[in-house]
């Protein structure tokens, strides 16, 4: 008999698990209890402490709703959605890199003819994307599907924003074939992940802000290729070296130009000026 000590709390407490049937399972465990253990090792939490650390717990859960996923945000906010992104796509052969999904991807948009507008209430600075997906030989990808979203300018999502008609800035594209895609949206701005819980009080009381700088998202997938998810981020943000949740990468990041062309404009539908994205995605094979 081996009764529960400080000196051997993490052996005693992992034996308890050798009835484990599923491997994974038993290694997820023994690694959880390994790391909670070192930590409370190390911090020597007071029982004042710990009740605080279980209470901001208890309120992370509580903020969750079919609306707010306060522990995607704590995920997302203490680097882990990001490092867990980088082990799973180490980057192979160039292919597009990855980045955080986030909490306001909603399945379900619209598909949308090429060169459509996302923008359902027409409010903000006229913007084209376009560009392609190809394989990781430069080889076009036909019926390539991007699902994109985005935030209006005044930093909402349309689930956020009652002011903003539902799947506003959401569409589903689809590559022609020569691998092209193109759409029309509005210039995205920068915005605060909703810091009005727990994790706003934990990024506060870090001396932490809760901005991230201005992107566009897309999941990006094609048949017998692994899908991505992604950010494009606009070039000059003053939050690209401080996003709240870790997300930036130098590949990701775009500068719009500025098209003052009136017949361009005209082609593309949009009224001068407007600003123009181009971005080439690689896919790897699955
Ligand atoms: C987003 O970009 O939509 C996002 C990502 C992580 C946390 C909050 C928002
Ligand atoms: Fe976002």
């Amino acid at each position: 008999m081996e009764l529960f000590t400080e000196e051997n709390a993490t052996r005693v407490v992992q034996a308890r698990n050798t009835g484990c049937k599923d491997a994974r399972m038993r290694q997820i465990l023994d690694v959880v209890i390994a790391h909670l253990h070192a930590m409370a090792r190390e911090l020597e939490p007071t029982r004042d402490e710990w009740s605080q650390a279980i209470a901001f717990l208890t309120r992370v859960g509580q903020m969750c709703s079919s609306q707010r996923q306060e522990f995607i945000l704590l995920s997302d906010t203490l680097g882990v959605s990001m490092l867990v992104d980088a082990i799973n796509h180490r980057r192979e052969g160039g292919g597009t890199e990855s980045t955080v999904l986030g909490p306001f991807y909603r399945a379900g948009a619209q598909r949308l003819p090429m060169g459509a507008s996302i923008s359902k209430d027409g409010r903000g600075e006229p913007m084209r994307v376009m560009g392609s997906v190809r394989d990781l030989d430069g080889q076009p990808i036909a019926g390539a599907t991007l699902d994109v979203w985005q935030s209006g300018p005044n930093g909402f999502y349309d689930v956020q924003d009652p002011n903003q008609p539902p799947f506003n800035l959401r569409g589903v594209f689809t590559t022609e074939a020569d691998g092209r895609y193109a759409f029309t949206t509005v210039k995205p701005s920068s915005y605060p992940i909703p810091d009005d819980g727990p994790v706003g009080e934990m990024l506060k009381s870090a001396g932490r802000h809760p901005y991230r700088p201005a992107h566009i998202h897309f999941v990006v997938g094609a048949p017998g290729f692994r899908p991505i998810a992604t950010h494009l981020f606009m070039v000059g943000d003053p939050y690209l070296d401080s996003d709240a949740v870790f997300g930036v990468k130098e590949s990701l990041i775009v500068t719009p130009q500025r098209v003052w062309d009136s017949a361009r404009a005209a082609s593309a539908g949009l009224p001068a000026p407007y600003w123009e994205i181009s971005y080439d995605f690689a896919l790897a094979h699955a």
